[in-house]
């Protein structure tokens, strides 16, 4: 038999396999032992199954064969309506041309990289973010510089001379209880950003799936609403943390010529994200009070939150700090000294508790002794035990 060539290699993008350490953390939660706090699952109670099952059983009856076949790569006119709606009556003035429907906010991140980055191209993000941005951008071979943050989100100085320095085409942030860190940006920085984007010209991609699960204070305006933002910024949402993250919608939200290279880009990655779940989803929107059901989901959050900022200075060592999310699901912590959270992952394991350590999330030299917990998932009893449990694994 003549030797057998192998075929030829997979492409390999440095830094865009940083999820392994996620991965295993969630394989943890599965342990019925295990209470995680890995997780960025919304609270299966802020899950309405019985009204979704309602909602698919009426579009499928209704019009099954227009809802089961294929159809246009924008997305379901309903859906973009309701969208449209949402945005405006948030302070974006939008119509439902504008909105783009995705597979989930990720496929978003995908299409804002496919359409806006070249290999070597210089993307901005907050330090540290959401690690499945980064991976994105990683694999479209862009250049991530990571700017500097504190508790009221990106230090804009630090941005302007990264802008000045480095020329990103796009300034990535998630502005709402961001992920891992759950702060927020503050309106005097979304304006300054929004200016800064004015002046220096450059991309803004603002991801907000969490932005409808505020508990504390007042809702702030986007930064893509901000003056000189319209023709810059990108808005990206998502029905993952307001519905239901298996259905897997989102949507962009960009200026005109952007969108038209969102709807190419999208026409050869999936044609267009599933037509049954879009109707399913467009006709629950239509039929139910979703903001009273957002209310008592953040009530839900609140709680959560609480218990768990209740516990935590029992919990940690002394010395350790934590941020004081007003909305969303995650809770950024600080170790103190020299501490690797990552390696004291085992340790918190075998006590039957788990988090996702920071480093991940880093785009430059990591902080190891960071590490992610999200209050989503667990009753504050349930939090109280888990950090009784994390207490004892960290003595
Ligand atoms: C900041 C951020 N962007 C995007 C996503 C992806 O959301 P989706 O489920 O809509 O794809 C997530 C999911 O956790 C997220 O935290």
């Amino acid at each position: 038999m003549a030797d057998r060539v192998p075929p030829p290699g997979l492409v390999h993008h440095p830094g865009a396999g940083g999820g392994s350490v996620i991965r295993e953390a969630l394989t943890l939660s599965a342990r019925p032992d295990v209470l995680s706090f890995a997780g960025g699952l919304p609270a299966s109670e802020s899950i309405d199954a019985e009204g979704l099952r309602a909602a698919f059983d009426q579009v499928l009856s209704e019009s099954p064969h227009t809802v089961l076949q294929y159809s246009v790569t924008d997305g379901d006119r309903r859906l973009r309506e309701a969208i449209a709606d949402r945005l405006t009556g948030r302070g974006l003035l939008t119509d439902p041309d504008r909105p783009l429907v995705t597979t989930g906010a990720q496929q978003a991140l995908a299409l804002l990289a496919a359409v806006l980055l070249r290999p070597g191209d210089t993307v901005a993000v907050e330090e540290p973010t959401y690690l499945a941005a980064l991976q994105c951008f990683a694999r479209a071979g862009a250049r991530v510089i990571p700017v500097p943050t504190d508790d009221d989100g990106i230090e804009v100085e630090a941005l302007a001379h990264v802008v000045d320095r480095e020329r990103p085409r796009l300034v990535y942030l998630v502005p709402n209880f961001q992920n891992p860190t759950g702060r927020t940006l503050s309106l005097e920085r979304r304006r300054a950003v929004a200016r800064l984007a004015g002046e220096k010209g450059f991309w803004i991609a603002e991801d907000d799936p969490y932005g409808d699960l505020r508990f504390r204070g007042q809702h702030l305006p986007w930064v893509t609403a901000q003056d000189g933002a319209q023709d810059r910024s990108i808005l990206i949402g998502s029905l993952s943390k307001i519905l239901a993250p298996g259905l897997r919608l989102g949507w962009i939200h960009a200026p005109l010529c952007f969108r038209r290279a969102c709807v190419v880009a999208k026409q050869a990655m999936d044609l267009h994200s599933s037509t049954v779940d879009q109707a399913a989803a467009a006709h629950y929107l239509a039929t139910h009070d979703i903001d009273t059901r957002l209310e008592h989901a953040s009530f839900l959050y609140r709680e959560r939150c609480d218990a768990m900022l209740a516990a935590l200075p029992e919990a940690l060592p002394e010395g350790s700090t934590w941020s004081h999310p007003d909305g969303g699901m995650f809770l950024w912590v600080r170790l103190p000294g020299h501490v690797n959270a990552e390696e004291l992952l085992p340790q918190a394991v075998s006590h039957g508790v788990a988090y996702v350590p920071g480093a991940p999330f880093f785009a430059g030299p990591p902080d190891r002794s960071t590490l992610r917990l999200s209050f989503a998932g667990h009753n504050p009893a349930n939090i109280e035990q888990g950090m009784k449990r994390l207490g004892k694994a960290f003595t």
